[in-house]
């Protein structure tokens, strides 16, 4: 019988496309996938440090698995993704029942995962990763993700990323499409260019190049795209957006803070004010974009008025949606050494208000598309209710419908009877 693999990942969607790509190099390697960790033969920890929080869950995951080891001494544990990174093998001094380390440039390093004689430690810089196209196991479905360009360049002062996943390094254009071809061949419909700052894809073509390349594909029909900066996003990118059929009208454009000098220290090299005047050519050129964000409180030396700044932007602009955290010192980041005064609770405070603001937001958003016509890729059950679908507007908003006979991968014409507070009840058209 095969060996299983049994992979827990924490973070963000590069972490979820990385765990696919593991699971496809694993499986090249004789391994199965499982959901049940007493079955694995291989327990791979795909850890995330951009805030504390995620650091500490995986540290506690990890300790429980000592006795687990005990029990069951030819089980192999892998940490793989940013904490593995950063800490090397330091990651053996406090659990030295790990066996291997493994950071996101070098997931091949699983290849001889059953070999003894492997490297214990693999971190080393690889931007070739950009040029190898690693087979990716994804779940079934109708949507994909796409890795696009690996790496940031932005230190943003208080971003870990920039140390765990190096330099910008961008896929050849050719991989990307014939990877997409792929895609479509197989039936998927919609697909997610992937990286920390995709509008400085830069390759055989730039960014709004690729855009215009992958809307020839036949197949698919929906791209979509994470994460923008706002100092790259171009009037040129800005114009396909509003050209391309087969880009939707959504856009995650993290704002951060409504202050411009909070922006300054924290090195967005961007002003509200530049930013405003982005979010007016988007709106002006894509009428129905809708636009989600993320957003710092409590960053080193934020004032109640730059607080108050944020939350009128907040107004202003009115996203659709945003992920607001409150600050996390990384070590080794600059915003780490800045002088922070404000209190655990006070952050806790200004993040409180920053969420209550934006519920309010989205649900008059969402009350305002009751009675509209839309239209819905479907992606299968809903995960809370078995006699509902789910599926997602052009822009990125949840649709339940009652269960249709065409199901998973259609795409239907719902109209929007009931506004949810985080996702929206539809109707099926005729
Ligand atoms: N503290 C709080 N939030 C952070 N983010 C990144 N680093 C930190 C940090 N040190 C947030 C930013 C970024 C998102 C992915 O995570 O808002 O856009
Ligand atoms: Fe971090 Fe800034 Fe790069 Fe985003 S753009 S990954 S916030 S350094």
């Amino acid at each position: 019988m095969g060996k299983k693999v049994y992979i827990h990942t924490f973070g963000c969607q590069m972490n979820v496309h990385d765990s696919e790509k593991m699971a496809g190099i694993l499986e090249e390697e004789g391994f199965l996938q499982t959901d049940s960790i007493q079955e694995a033969d291989l327990v791979i920890f795909n850890t995330c440090s951009i805030r504390q929080k995620a650091e500490q869950k995986f540290y506690s995951e990890l300790g429980r698995m000592k006795a687990y080891k005990k029990e069951k001494p030819e089980l192999k544990i892998a940490v793989a993704g940013c904490i593995a990174q950063q800490e090397g093998k330091n990651i053996f001094k406090r659990a030295p029942h790990a066996d291997l380390v493994l950071g996101p440039q070098n997931l091949t390093a699983l290849r001889n995962i059953s070999k003894e004689s492997r490297e214990r430690v693999a971190t080393g810089n690889n931007p070739s990763i950009a040029t190898q196209d690693l087979p990716v196991k994804r779940t079934e479905g109708v949507s994909a993700w796409v890795t696009i360009m690996y790496g940031c360049n932005n230190f943003c002062s208080y971003c870990i990323v920039p140390y765990t996943r190096g330099r910008e390094c961008s896929r050849p254009t050719e991989n990307i499409y014939r990877e997409v071809s792929e895609l479509a061949r197989k039936g998927y419909r919609e697909i997610t260019l992937l990286g920390q700052n995709v509008n400085s894809y830069m390759s055989d073509v730039d960014f709004p190049g690729l855009l215009r390349r992958l809307d020839r594909v036949g197949g698919i029909e929906r791209v979509r795209f994470v994460t923008s900066h706002p100092k790259d996003l171009s009037p040129d990118l800005i114009h396909e957006m509003s050209a391309l059929p087969t880009v939707c009208e959504h856009i995650h454009l993290p704002l951060q803070s409504g202050s411009s000098s909070i922006l300054k220290s924290m090195n967005r090299k961007y002003t509200f004010e530049t930013y405003m005047k982005k979010v007016s050519e988007l709106r002006k050129h894509v009428p129905d974009i809708s636009m989600t964000t993320d957003i710092i409180a409590g960053f080193p030396g934020e004032t109640e008025k730059d607080h108050q700044l944020t939350l009128q932007a907040m107004r202003e602009i009115e996203f659709d949606g945003i992920f607001a955290f409150k600050f996390s010192p990384r070590p080794g980041t600059k915003a780490a050494s800045m002088e922070d005064r404000l209190s655990e609770e006070e952050k806790s405070e200004r993040l409180y208000e920053i969420l209550e603001l934006q519920d309010e937001i989205t649900e008059r958003k969402n009350r305002s598309l009751e009675g509209t016509i839309l239209e819905i890729l479907v992606e299968g059950k809903s995960d809370t209710n078995n006699n509902l679908f789910s599926g997602r507007t052009r822009t990125n908003k949840i649709v339940t419908i009652p269960a249709i006979s065409c199901g998973k991968g259609a795409m239907v014409k719902v109209e929007i009877v009931k506004a949810r507070k985080h996702s929206l009840e539809g109707k099926m058209l005729a």
